[in-house]
């Protein structure tokens, strides 16, 4: 029998990753969150924001990716997350800002910009800045307040994601620093 296809794409997408306090901080505002409106909590180790999610991308094409993600230019910035909500619709429980700030804009713009010009494909839909929380809640008008936690945003990084039994397990595969101002 011949062996099964090698599987020759993977899923990727850039992120912002938090560091252990943001992610401990965000972890206890999810689990908040799960006394009220239920759902699956997301793991400790997987928090994150999504930039840009571009799919499936076959492996030769990644180092492409990488050089023009190298080039990306933006300054630190403080992400304040003080935003919870859930959407019905997929039954996501989320945080975020209450306004995406410029400097995120303008990441998500670079990064954009300049995976078009190499020909990648992502998703076009304006940019709904979350960190999922939990999945399949049953979404309840939930008080949208909760303490702001500022988020020091210093990298960003492009992520694999693998599904399995538990769901998606993500491993980091770059990162990218922040030019410090001048
Ligand atoms: P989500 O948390 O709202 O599902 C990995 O799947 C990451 O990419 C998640 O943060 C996911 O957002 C985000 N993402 C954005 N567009 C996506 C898409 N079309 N399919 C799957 N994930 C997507």
């Amino acid at each position: 029998m011949p062996d099964a296809p090698e599987r020759r794409t993977a899923r990727i997408f850039f992120a912002l990753w938090p560091e252990a306090e943001v992610r401990g901080r965000l972890m206890r505002q999810g689990l908040k969150m799960h006394r009220l409106v239920g759902g699956k909590l997301t793991r400790e180790e997987s928090v994150h924001l999504t930039l840009v999610f571009l799919g499936d991308v076959a492996p030769e094409r990644v180092p492409a990716l990488q050089a023009r993600a190298a080039a990306v230019r933006f300054a630190p910035f403080v992400l304040r997350v003080e935003q919870a909500g859930c959407w019905r619709h997929n039954g996501i429980g989320w945080v975020g800002p209450n306004q995406t700030p410029a400097a995120l804009v303008g990441l998500v713009a670079g990064l954009e910009d300049a995976l078009a010009g190499e020909g990648f494909l992502f998703d076009r839909r304006p940019y709904a800045a979350h960190i999922t929380l939990l999945r399949k809640a049953r979404c309840t008008p939930m008080e949208a307040k909760m303490s702001a936690i500022d988020w020091p945003v210093r990298d960003f990084v492009l992520v694999r994601s693998e599904l399995n039994n538990e769901g998606s397990r993500y491993t980091i595969v770059a990162r990218w620093k922040a030019q410090e101002e001048a």
